[in-house]
């Protein structure tokens, strides 16, 4: 090839030519009419590329717990950039994936001791799936391979998540998805349990549709029943009183193992490392993502159970003990990532901050309540999510407006889903700064009213 022809092709990329990327969960065409585009990030802004900051009231996409571009965690990446780029981790290893795995054991509630690793939430429910599966069959029980999720939940957008899954239109596109997969009901009921701040009171009898579930298909046919311990993407539905621990009880009943999806809840959303801390309910499988790294290197994982782990290591010393993992699983890059974003967690008391701040975020959510077009509003932990009265006729259009103008007129990102409003800013914001975001939301509410 020419120095002519490279510096030609140069040329012919326009650098504002928009056309080419597919936008994933975007509607591309309004899109590429007026984009939404940062090209910088610090703490808790991002920065348009004409150098107006933008309060970042959603964690990018629920996963910079600790803020943006941090400097020892861009440090730790640069430097095992230079260091070790890649290693297998299918027969060899590296240092930095046995001391992560080490420090996610420690902050694990329980015997939830074992750490998996894949690069995305998504990867990371197929994995735990695929686990529940393998253990059955290890255990003598392989007639137990039907899932049971619940409806509005999200595990991403594999085909074992989108079964599982129960938002409608991750799934309606998708043809039969994975066979024998059932669902239980969510949880939300708006009459009974409006304006809810931490776990409504009304609910918790939802967990015994399990039971009605097991009647139907027999335990014995029933492998994991997967769940968020707050639902996030479909707009933070909050676990009512006693429906986790609910939920437990009649999978130890009936000898299924028990997931939590805590890719949005894990590493301090809820004010502790995991919703399982908060809650006291201690799954068999735990899923994360996201804020492992704080969203800077794509990783997620699975934690396992000791007696999960235990049962893959009776084989013959040779022979592999779970056909499963990817080839960037505990990728260097992202071990280092995750562990100098763990020490920043700790270091600055960024999950306790979280819990400290609920109240906080409680109060400038709550006296939005006000707002004739807000219908209800959640909050728990650092989250908090707003459900705006739909357009008549046009679902989604009232929430979807609200984002752009949080964007182009109020500078704020947030994060839409359907006609509800997601509010989850990293945990080193200011209690200013959440003054600052609800302030700036009530302008958007005036604004598309
Ligand atoms: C609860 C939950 N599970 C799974 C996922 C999928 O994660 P990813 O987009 O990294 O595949 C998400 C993403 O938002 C999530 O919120």
């Amino acid at each position: 090839m020419s120095g002519d022809h490279v510096s030609e092709t140069k040329l012919a990329v326009a650098p504002n030519d928009l056309e080419s990327f597919w936008l994933p969960f975007t509607p591309n065409r309004q899109f590429k009419r007026e984009p939404r585009l940062v090209s910088r990030a610090r703490d808790m802004h991002y920065y348009k590329p004409d150098g107006t900051a933008v309060l970042d009231a959603t964690a990018g996409l629920w996963c910079s717990n600790a803020g943006h571009c941090r400097e020892t965690i861009v440090k730790a990446i640069q430097e095992q950039a230079a260091e070790l780029d890649f290693a297998p981790t299918f027969q060899f290893a590296h240092p930095k994936v046995f001391e992560l795995s080490n420090r996610l054991r420690d902050l694990m509630p329980g015997d939830l001791d074992y750490a998996f690793f894949c690069n995305s939430g998504s990867e990371a429910d197929d994995t735990a799936l695929k686990m529940a599966l393998a253990y059955h069959r290890a255990n003598g029980e392989g007639s137990r391979t039907r899932f049971i999720g619940r409806e509005r939940g999200y595990h991403g957008v594999g085909f074992g998540g989108i079964s599982v899954g129960g938002m409608v239109a991750n799934r309606k596109f998708y043809g039969p998805l994975l066979a024998g997969v059932d669902h239980l009901p969510h949880t939300y009921d708006r009459a009974k349990q409006a304006y809810a701040r931490g776990e409504p009171e009304w609910g918790g009898h939802l967990a015994d549709e399990l039971q009605r579930l097991v009647d139907l298909h027999d335990a014995s046919t029933i492998a994991a029943v997967i769940v968020e311990p707050m639902s996030g993407s479909t707009g933070a539905l909050l676990p009512p009183v006693g429906y986790l621990k609910r939920l437990r009880e009649l999978c130890d009943k009936h000898g299924i193992l028990l997931i939590f999806d805590e890719v949005i809840t894990g590493f301090g959303r809820l004010g502790y490392a995991t919703a399982s801390e908060r809650f006291g309910v201690i799954p068999d499988l735990l899923s994360f993502a996201k804020g492992i790294t704080s969203g800077t290197v794509p990783m997620g994982g699975v934690m396992v159970r000791k007696f999960i782990y235990d049962k893959f290591q009776t084989g013959a010393e040779h022979v592999i003990d779970l056909f499963h993992g990817y080839t960037y699983s505990g990728h260097p890059l992202a071990a280092a990532a995750a562990l100098a974003t763990l020490d920043l967690y700790r270091d600055e008391g960024l999950f306790e901050r979280s819990l400290a701040l609920e109240p906080v975020i409680g109060d400038a959510a709550h006296a939005l309540k006000d707002h004739p077009l807000v219908l209800d509003i959640r909050t728990m932990g650092l989250v908090a999510a707003m459900d705006l009265a739909p357009v008549e006729g046009l679902p989604g259009k009232r929430g979807f407006d609200a984002m752009r103008r949080a964007f182009h007129d109020e500078n704020m990102m947030v994060r839409v889903s359907g006609d509800t409003i997601a509010f989850s800013p990293p945990l080193i914001v200011s209690q200013a700064q959440i003054g600052e975001i609800f302030d700036k939301f009530r302008r958007v509410l005036d604004m598309i009213a």
